[in-house]
This record gives C-alpha cells, sequence and structure tokens, in this order.
C-alpha cells in the first residue's frame, strides 16, 4: 500500500513539473548540449590538494559569470597548480540555454583530471581550463575541422554554404565576434546555417585571425552537409539543417527574456510545491549538518584505518589488475569503476574518484557508512574504501547484471525485462529512494537519479548506486544553488533554474526514468534527438 501511494505521490508530482519543463524547453530554445570533442592537456598536476579546489572554485566563480552573460573567466591559486579558466555560450543561445550547456561542460571536462588542463567543445559552448594564461591564444596544433558525413555533391548548397561562411564571417568582425547567417539555395525552399564565433577575450585581429583560418578547414568540408571548426580561439559551423535558435531581439533583451522564463517557471514550480505539500507530508526535516573541521577528517581516516572497513590500496590495485581498461565497468560523474576480484574470491567493484580528495572522502565515508550500515535492499551496499591511500577508492558489491540502462534501451536484453520485472525495478527504485529521503539520521538527495545508476542484482532486482556522492562533494554546503550536479535531461526544471534542492529533484529525474522503463527510450541523449523532442516534451503533449 505504502509502495503505491508514494508511486502516485511521486507521478503526480513530475507530471506538474513535466509542464514547466516543456515550457522552458519551448521559450528557452535548445541548450545543444552535445559533446563534439574533448582534448586533456598532457601535463599531469602536481599536488591535487592544491590544484582540486582550484579547479572547483574556478568553475564556481565562472558558473555566476554565465548565468549573467553567457561568458566567463577566472583564475584561482598561483604557481604550477593555479587555475585560469574560460567558457563562452555561442551567441544564439538564451541565458537559461547556456546555463544547460554550461553544467554539462563542467560536468565532462573532469574527466581530464588528472591532467592539469582541457578544454571541450560542446555544439553550444566551449570551456577551457589550465595553469596559465591562455585567454588571448586564438590558434594550436589542435584546430581542426569535424565534418559531417551527408553528401551534398552537385547541389547548390556548397555556394550558399560558402556565401553564408563569408557574410557570418565578415558580420561578425563588423560586431563583438560572433554572427549567424543564413542563405537561401537557389530552386530549392532550403538553406546554409552558419554560426561563427570567437572567445570574447580575444581582440579584433586576433579574432580575425582565427575566423578566417576556421571558414578556411570548414569550407573544406565541402561537400559534406556539415562542418565544424573547434579553434583554440574560436568556433565556427555550417550546416544545411537549421540548427540555430530564435534570439530574443526586438528591443526585449535577453536578461527581460530569462526574467519572463524563470517567473513564469517558478510560479509553475511554486505552485506545484504548493500542491505536492498538500500531499506530502514531510516527516523530517532537513537538518543541514554542519561541516566537519579537517581535524575531524584527519581522526576519521586514522578511525577508518583502524576498522575492517579498510581496504589496502595494495589490495585494490591488486584485485582490479591495477586498474586495467579490462575491468572498466563504467564511467560515472564522479570516478571510474573498475571490476576487481579480491584473494579470498570475492567480486567487488571500485569507484577510483576523479577528485581525490582525503577529507571529503573521509566525509563521504561517514555518511555512507551511516546508511549502508543499515544494509537496505534497493540500495547498492558500501563494504568499505581506501581512503588514505595515494588516492581515494570506494569499494562496492558488485551487481553481475551492471545497470538498467544495459536493458532498457537494449531490443534483445530488454525482452528479459519483461513487465512484471520492469514494475519490480521501478517500485524497488521508489523504495530505496524513500529511504535515502526519510531515514532519520541522515537525509540524502541523490541528484543523479538515471538509469546508469540503477544497478541489477542477479534476480533483476533493483539497487540504487553512487548516492551521498553528490553531497559529500560539495565544498561548501551554503553555496549548493551555484554547484549544479546531475545529468541533463533527468534535471528538474526548478534545480537548473535556481540550484535549489529539494527531494523533489530526485522525483522528478525518477519520473523522467519511469517514462524511459516504460518507453524503452532515452529521454533525449544524443545527436539523433538533436532536432526532435524530447520524451519529457512529448509526454507532455500527450496528456
Ligand atoms: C600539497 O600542498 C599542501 C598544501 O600546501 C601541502 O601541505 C602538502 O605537503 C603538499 N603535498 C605534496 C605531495 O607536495
Ligand atoms: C603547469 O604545470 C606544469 C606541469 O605540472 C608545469 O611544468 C608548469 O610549470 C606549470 N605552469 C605554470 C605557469 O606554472
Ligand atoms: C591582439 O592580441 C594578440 C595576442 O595577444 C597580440 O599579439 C596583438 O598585438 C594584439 N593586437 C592588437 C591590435 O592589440
Ligand atoms: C578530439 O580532437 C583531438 C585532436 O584535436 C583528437 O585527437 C581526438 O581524437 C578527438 N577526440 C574525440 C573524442 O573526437
Ligand atoms: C553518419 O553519422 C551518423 C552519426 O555519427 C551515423 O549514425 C550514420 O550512420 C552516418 N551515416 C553514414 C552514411 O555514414
Ligand atoms: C520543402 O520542404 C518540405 C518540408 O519542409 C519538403 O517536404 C519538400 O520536399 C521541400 N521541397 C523541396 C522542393 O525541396
Ligand atoms: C589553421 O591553423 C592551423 C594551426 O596553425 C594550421 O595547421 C592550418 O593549416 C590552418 N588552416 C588553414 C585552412 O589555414
Amino acid at each position: 500500500m505504502h509502495k503505491t501511494v508514494q508511486l502516485v505521490r511521486s507521478l503526480y508530482t513530475f507530471f506538474v513539473l513535466i509542464g514547466s519543463l516543456a515550457l522552458l524547453t519551448r521559450v528557452g530554445g535548445d541548450p545543444r548540449a552535445q559533446t563534439l570533442n574533448i582534448t586533456c592537456g598532457n601535463q599531469m598536476e602536481h599536488n591535487t590538494t592544491i590544484f582540486v579546489p582550484n579547479f572547483v572554485a574556478t568553475m564556481e566563480k565562472i558558473s555566476e559569470q554565465m548565468r549573467d552573460s553567457g561568458f566567463g573567466t577566472a583564475v584561482t591559486g598561483s604557481g604550477p597548480d593555479a587555475n585560469h579558466g574560460l567558457a563562452q555560450c555561442y551567441g544564439d543561445l538564451s541565458l537559461l540555454d547556456c546555463v544547460l550547456c554550461y553544467a554539462e561542460a563542467r560536468t565532462v571536462l573532469p574527466q581530464c583530471y588528472p591532467h592539469n588542463g582541457g578544454r571541450i567543445f560542446l555544439d553550444g559552448c566551449f570551456m577551457r581550463s589550465e595553469n596559465y594564461t591562455f585567454f588571448e591564444e586564438y590558434t594550436g596544433p589542435d584546430d581542426r575541422a569535424v565534418c559531417g558525413n551527408t553528401s551534398r555533391k552537385g547541389s547548390n548548397f556548397q555556394d550558399s554554404a560558402r556565401q553564408a561562411v563569408n557574410h557570418a564571417v565578415a558580420a561578425a568582425l563588423e560586431k563583438e565576434g560572433y554572427a549567424k547567417a543564413q542563405v537561401a539555395v537557389p530552386g530549392t525552399n532550403e538553406s546554409a546555417y552558419v554560426l561563427v564565433n570567437c572567445w570574447r577575450t580575444l581582440n579584433k585581429s586576433s579574432c580575425k585571425a582565427c575566423l578566417e583560418n576556421a571558414s578556411a578547414s570548414i569550407l573544406g568540408c565541402l561537400p559534406w552537409s556539415e562542418g565544424r571548426a573547434l579553434n583554440t580561439g574560436c568556433f565556427v559551423r555550417y550546416s544545411d539543417t537549421n540548427f540555430l535558435n530564435k534570439e530574443p531581439g526586438n528591443g526585449i533583451s535577453k536578461g527581460t527574456i530569462i526574467i519572463i522564463v524563470v517567473s513564469v517557471v517558478s510560479s509553475l514550480v511554486v505552485l506545484a510545491i504548493g500542491v505536492a505539500i498538500g500531499v506530502y507530508i514531510r516527516k523530517h526535516r532537513y537538518i543541514q549538518k554542519k561541516r566537519r573541521g579537517s581535524n575531524d577528517a584527519e581522526k576519521l581516516v586514522k578511525l577508518l584505518h583502524d576498522s575492517n572497513l579498510n581496504f589496502k590500496y595494495s589490495t585494490l590495485e591488486r584485485a582490479t589488475g591495477s586498474f586495467n581498461d579490462v575491468n572498466k565497468l563504467g564511467q560515472g560523474g564522479f570516478g571510474t569503476v573498475y571490476k576487481g576480484i579480491l584473494p579470498d574470491g570475492r567480486e567487488i567493484a571500485v569507484k577510483r574518484l576523479f577528485f581525490n580528495n582525503r577529507h571529503r572522502a573521509a566525509d563521504f565515508y561517514n555518511e555512507v557508512n551511516i546508511i549502508s550500515s543499515v544494509e537496505h535492499k534497493n540500495l547498492v551496499r558500501l563494504l568499505g574504501c581506501s581512503c588514505a591511500g595515494p588516492e581515494s577508492l570506494l569499494v562496492y558489491e558488485f551487481l553481475p547484471n551492471k545497470s538498467l540502462d544495459r536493458f532498457i534501451f537494449d531490443p534483445s536484453r530488454g525482452k528479459v525485462l519483461n513487465w512484471e520485472k520492469r514494475y519490480e525495478v521501478i517500485i524497488g527504485t521508489v523504495e530505496g529512494l524513500v529511504y535515502l529521503h526519510e531515514n532519520s539520521r541522515n537525509k540524502i538527495i541523490h541528484r543523479d537519479i538515471k538509469a546508469s545508476n540503477i544497478l541489477l542484482d542477479s534476480r533483476l532486482r533493483a539497487k540504487i548506486a553512487d548516492f551521498g556522492l553528490a553531497r559529500a562533494f560539495q565544498e561548501d554546503q551554503s553555496h549548493i544553488s551555484t554547484a549544479i550536479a546531475g545529468t541533463l535531461g533527468y534535471m528538474a526544471p526548478e534545480y537548473l533554474a535556481h540550484g535549489q534542492l529539494t527531494e523533489k529533484v530526485d522525483v522528478y529525474s525518477f519520473g523522467v526514468l519511469l517514462l524511459e522503463i516504460v518507453t524503452g527510450k532515452q529521454n533525449n541523449r544524443s545527436k539523433a534527438a538533436e532536432y526532435s523532442d524530447s520524451l519529457v516534451t512529448i509526454a507532455f503533449y500527450a496528456r
């Protein structure tokens, strides 16, 4: 009974929230948050204790600027582990879409760690981080064009594309380094669409040099239907498909539109929450714990060291074949997971954290240990950690069937998961979530509920993975709003717009997951969905 009521509540909240997302999607346009390329530098960080906080702080500072202007630079620290960061959204993105694109960029870029630099090109924005000032660089050995794969040979498209590129480059040099263009293909109802954009840190002559190089290199893509130049100082793209967002123009500033969108969204959200609260009687208040001092963390590390939950680094290294790629199970937001076999034959999953900050790992361990000691049947069990070694490793039970996404999005494996089993997976996930939200000692908001974080045991029962991580990795608990974690497509609109964190964030993601389990389709993943509506939007209109 309890289960069903909970499920209905979740669904209800979800569908009310869908309304706001659909609205947001339509007014806000397309964030084009697909990653085109990520290139990591070839130098390593020196000292993790200095590097990681600098990196995180830079991303935070930039985050605030992105919300205001779609562009940001920041420098944190000095010396070899200083962090210089730059991010920019392309000119046709609304600020709201910019926040979305940046949220994706900052989630993916940490993959470069422990390299001390890297750059990521998405279809809607760019981000780069280094240990030196690179803001004025506009050319480099990694500059390249990425071409599409549909040939437009023998059509007038090529001429139109050339014209559009030249036109846009000229226009961008007149303005602030950004322009878009559309040139009709004679005799058809088609057009060539172009976007050119320099980073705002470049002066005019550098921008010119960058755009000239970039446009020359993408025109080399013709006769293909698409070309994108990923240059050190600029981005240029042409396409036969209209990928451009309509800009909020005609006297209304971007800021105004954002305020309208955000206020409409927030009134809907307030309404939703108001209604939901009537149904959803909160039993436990969220008690914000004070941040533990580093002395406590040190003690904890010592305490752990002596407990049977402590694994030796060398044991885990051996168990995973020195983190051999063949043992790699997957890549998550916080680290890479490897399969391992302990000397006694037990199979385990070892998570190697991207950011191995001892204190935070210990902090995390303490929190999760409280939970795992109760051993809820729908939560992946944490067996221990290696928190004191050269890097932080977490040890989980190994689940042979891996994750739910392998089943529901795969036509043949999907058959194994019949309706009855799917129902059980849904109920199991709900029970695990309720447990996280309502356990009296330490409420945990998961923040990254998605198909790949639901693992299946040998009898295909759901177990939630990765809980507690987002919270433990929060640099500063009082600035939750700026540190958006999560996966695009699953994130609740009020969380994206305001960084407002309540357990409803998980309920929303759960709703998206539910749609995916029922339809077998992924919400808004990948390029295939680039120009079509997301599952959530479709569900909204189908109500
Ligand atoms: C890293 O930096 C911290 C803070 O300055 C320092 O205490 C620590 O000894 C350094 N570690 C290494 C390995 O240099
Ligand atoms: C950046 O890091 C590399 C490798 O750690 C180091 O050799 C270089 O001196 C650093 N650059 C600066 C400007 O400190
Ligand atoms: C523009 O910036 C580049 C790179 O920093 C510099 O070499 C060049 O002198 C600058 N040009 C002008 C006109 O300021
Ligand atoms: C990204 O670009 C670099 C060259 O700049 C290339 O070596 C690398 O393979 C590309 N990565 C992906 C994932 O396309
Ligand atoms: C073009 O690329 C897309 C995605 O990268 C792929 O799905 C498609 O099969 C490719 N088409 C051709 C003709 O190679
Ligand atoms: C014009 O566009 C429509 C769809 O928008 C398409 O069905 C039609 O074939 C196009 N006509 C020509 C001549 O390309
Ligand atoms: C653009 O610049 C890169 C790096 O300097 C160079 O290798 C490439 O040949 C240039 N491309 C064109 C079309 O000028």
